[in-house]
């Protein structure tokens, strides 16, 4: 049956980035969806004329808009989110690693992958892109929990062969294999895929770095993430165990993991070598704001990356980050910016969190925006989901003024309806 959802209606025509940013979006009063597929926007009218016998939800003034996309999260750290007073490498040995040996225990894993992906859908994702841990178990527990939701995600196995504990190493041959029959098990399967996850570079060697970019090259519709630049320290060890590399970044592209299709996490302080590589080969770069500043990385160069033509994703990094909500991302993204001297329009923030992330998986012409011939993945937003939100909203001159205190204020109690694959999974009223 077509659904027909009423409201304030927000498109992207065009990138934020590109102009004023507001003259990038376009609001229409409905949008229309069949069998998982958007089939139209515009007028109420319009839309009930492309099928009569549609079903339709009026959702008044509230903001309906594509759901949100986080483009780096690490699901098997939702049980250790907002652990205190570490940096990037102490916070890995401390908290990190011991709670992903948990995960080869498949009925853990399925607790956790399960209770994230209804966090995260209750506060207005509708896509991930995870790391999951070295186990099997880990990867299959969250694709089958994605699965039954109907959700698009992208996942794959972290995979470590140094400097980690035994029980979270694997080999050259075993994450070969492994890697392989995850991606013959998952990737293309409904809305899944799969990404091969090199943990970060001090964690593998060279053989095994060799190893995935040699499954890359045979697997090429799969993603590729990992980390690059996040921490100085970080980044001392790195030059120090690969004196060859010209910088991080090359320890990647070294061994075949740079390319389009590459999704790099945090990119904060990044040479200009690794700039220019970036940008000629069509990489992604994500940002993480909350992650930047809790676990004290520090601050990302979004106007610079922007103006420079990089593409550019947003997300939590749950557990490094401290929210599991896209709304608390930007807000944060927001407020580097301010600390950078270059604040981002709400029309900016919001084409991060789902167009922007969206391009940065390469799934644009699928997530991320409301057009026909896109999946239907939708959120529909309170404007003054709070008192304090809606006294404030109350004041606003213009839509861009009744949406930036959600931005900066919100969390999951304005996140009204999710819509996912077209189908409600959540709802804060009957509606
Ligand atoms: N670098 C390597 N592993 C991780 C991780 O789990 N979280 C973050 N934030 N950085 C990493
Ligand atoms: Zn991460």
């Amino acid at each position: 049956m077509t659904q027909v959802l009423c409201g304030q209606v927000l498109t992207y025509a065009t990138s934020p980035f590109d102009g004023a940013p507001t003259e990038a979006v376009q609001m229409h009063e409905s949008v229309a969806f069949r069998d998982g597929m958007i089939v139209g926007v515009g007028t109420r009218a319009e839309m009930m004329a492309l099928d009569p016998g549609a079903q339709v939800t009026d959702y008044g003034d509230r903001l309906i808009m594509a759901g949100f996309v986080d483009a780096h999260v690490h699901y098997p750290q939702t049980a250790i989110i907002a652990s205190w007073g570490k940096r990037l490498l102490d916070w890995l040995n401390s908290y990190t690693f011991p709670e992903e040996m948990r995960f080869g225990d498949a009925t853990y894993a399925g607790m956790i992958a399960e209770r994230y992906l209804d966090t995260v859908q209750a506060n207005g994702t509708t896509s991930v892109c995870s790391y999951c841990t070295v186990h099997r178990t880990s990867v299959d527990a969250f694709m089958t929990a994605a699965q039954t939701r109907g959700m698009r995600v992208v996942a794959g196995k972290s995979t470590m062969n140094r400097n980690a504990p035994d029980g979270l190493c694997d080999t050259v041959a075993s994450a070969e294999a492994d890697n392989q029959a995850l991606i013959d098990r998952w990737h293309g399967i409904d809305r899944l895929s799969y990404a091969i996850t090199p943990r970060f570079s001090p964690t593998s060697t060279r053989e095994q770095l060799d190893m995935l970019g040699a499954l890359w090259s045979a697997n090429p519709t799969c993603l590729m993430q990992t980390h690059l630049s996040e921490q100085t320290d970080e980044i001392a060890w790195v030059k120090s165990l690969f004196p060859e590399a010209r910088d991080y970044l090359d320890t990647y592209e070294a061994h075949g993991l740079l390319g389009p299709g590459a999704i790099y996490g945090h990119a904060i302080h990044l040479e200009p070598r690794e700039r220019d590589r970036l940008k000629e080969t069509g990489a992604s770069l994500v940002h993480c704001p909350t992650s930047n500043t809790f676990i004290g990385s520090g601050l990302f160069d979004m106007a610079g990356l922007m103006a420079e033509g990089q593409r550019i994703g947003l997300a939590t990094d749950t557990g490094g980050g401290s929210s599991f909500s896209m709304l608390r991302t930007m807000a944060a993204a927001y407020e580097i910016g301010q600390l950078t001297g270059t604040p981002l329009h709400a029309a900016q923030l919001l084409w991060l969190a789902t167009v922007g992330s969206a391009r940065s998986l390469r799934m644009q012409d699928k997530i991320g925006n409301l057009a026909p011939g896109l999946e239907a993945d939708l959120i529909v937003l309170d404007l003054k989901s709070t008192p304090a939100i809606a006294f404030r909203a109350e004041r606003a001159e213009d839509l861009w003024e009744a949406i930036f205190p959600t931005i900066m204020m919100g969390d999951d109690r304005a996140v009204h309806a999710v819509w996912v694959n077209g189908v409600r999974r959540v709802a804060r009223t009957a509606q």
